[in-house]
């Protein structure tokens, strides 16, 4: 069965690639390369072993696409491809609305052409926004708060919009909550343009000397230690969450919106030091003001995870904690150098 993973080069997309390979699939993958390098393909193939075809296109250029789905044959698609900066898609919504809707509209429109009728979607926890309760379900109203994470919601309608004109698809759009950590052979892992935005890049960044310290952004959320609780979760059991829903997909048709996390929170303070004891690196710190857009608590109701897809994480902050450091202390400037 081959499988087209458009931003296959990406993080989560390249942890995906060794997952889909180690299961026996084979895969085709499209990336623009416009947040990622080649380089991490180029380690996924000496991770596995394994061999595959890699197509520089944009899912903006319609007639590049409509010849990658000429020239192979298509059994499903696992849809990476996107932009994901919170702030830039707040100062430049064109470009995220352009770029997240119409790369996915062109994708759907060859889907239809050449009679795909599988797809897995990276959707987002950030569609839930601001909640009154935690855990969150699939079925809770969403509430996204920026243009990034309103082009997911439209995506989710788009992408169910299509189902039901196409009763034939199978659909699984899964949201996932944080992904952090690495591979754990240390050769591919988060690679963040310019200064990172999300905490364990920039933590993994800190204790390899490429910035001084962490800014905590505020301590006076309501929670124990004053700062905020996500539900992280290890890039590989996210990849192996993949595999299970084109399983799931083998015999299911519809739509169907899954949560990938833990099903557990940690705040910002007990992931800085699950860090510093799985390194042995000292992370210094500072206490800084909140950060716009914050919400105090994030994690999942992983229930229909477990029982839908047979799925569910395996591996704990340590592991992520550890794996993270692996690929940045290997990697220190990451695939630039
Ligand atoms: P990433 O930026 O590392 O990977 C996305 C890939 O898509 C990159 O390789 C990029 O070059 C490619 N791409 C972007 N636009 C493209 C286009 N028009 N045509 C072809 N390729 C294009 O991001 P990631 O962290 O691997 O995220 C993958 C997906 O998961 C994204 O859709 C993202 O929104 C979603 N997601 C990520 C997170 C997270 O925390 N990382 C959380 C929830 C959802
Ligand atoms: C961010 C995105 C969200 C995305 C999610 C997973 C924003 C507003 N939201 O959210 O859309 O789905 O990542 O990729 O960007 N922190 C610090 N110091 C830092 C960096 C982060 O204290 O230098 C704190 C944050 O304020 C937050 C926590 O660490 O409380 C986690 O931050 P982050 O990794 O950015 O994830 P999210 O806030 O969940």
């Amino acid at each position: 069965m081959t499988i087209l993973v458009t931003g296959g080069a990406g993080y989560i997309g390249s942890h995906t690639c060794v997952a889909l390979l180690d299961a026996g699939y084979d895969i085709v993958v499209v990336d623009s390369f416009s947040n990622s390098f080649p380089k991490s393909l180029e380690r996924a193939k000496q991770i596995t072993g394994k061999e595959f075809p890699v197509h520089r296109t944009d899912l903006l250029n319609d007639t590049a696409l409509y010849e990658v789905f000429r020239g192979n044959k298509i059994d499903a698609v696992i849809h990476f491809a996107g932009l994901k900066a919170v702030g830039e898609s707040v100062s430049d919504p064109l470009r995220y609305y352009e770029n997240n809707i119409v790369g996915t509209l062109n994708l759907l429109a060859n889907m239809q052409n050449f009679g795909v009728k599988q797809m897995v979607f990276s959707s987002s926890a950030t569609v839930y926004g601001m909640q009154n309760s935690m855990p969150v379900k699939e079925d809770t109203p969403l509430f996204p708060t920026s243009p990034y994470g309103r082009t997911k919601m439209m995506l989710e309608m788009i992408i169910s919009d299509m189902v039901t004109a196409n009763p034939d698809w199978g659909v699984a759009s899964l949201r996932y909550f944080n992904p952090i950590g690495a591979h754990r052979s240390g050769r591919i892992g988060e690679n963040p343009n310019g200064i990172p935005n999300n905490l364990l890049p920039f933590i993994s960044q800190v204790a390899v000397g490429r910035r001084p310290y962490l800014t905590v952004n505020g301590d006076d959320y309501p929670t124990p230690d004053g700062t905020c609780i996500r539900d992280y979760i290890h890039v590989m059991d996210l990849a192996e969450g993949h595999v299970h829903a084109l399983r799931y997909l083998e015999t299911a048709k519809g739509i169907e919106t899954v949560n990938l996390g833990t099903g557990r929170g940690y705040s910002v303070l007990e992931v800085l030091h699950a860090f510093e004891k799985a390194s042995g690196v000292n992370i210094p710190y500072q206490i800084g003001p909140r950060r716009p857009g914050d919400i105090p608590i994030s994690y999942a109701d992983v229930s229909k995870a477990h029982t839908l897809l047979g799925w569910s994480a395996k591996r704990d902050l340590a592991e992520m904690c550890m794996d993270t450091w692996r690929w940045q202390a290997n990697n220190p400037h990451g695939y630039d150098k």
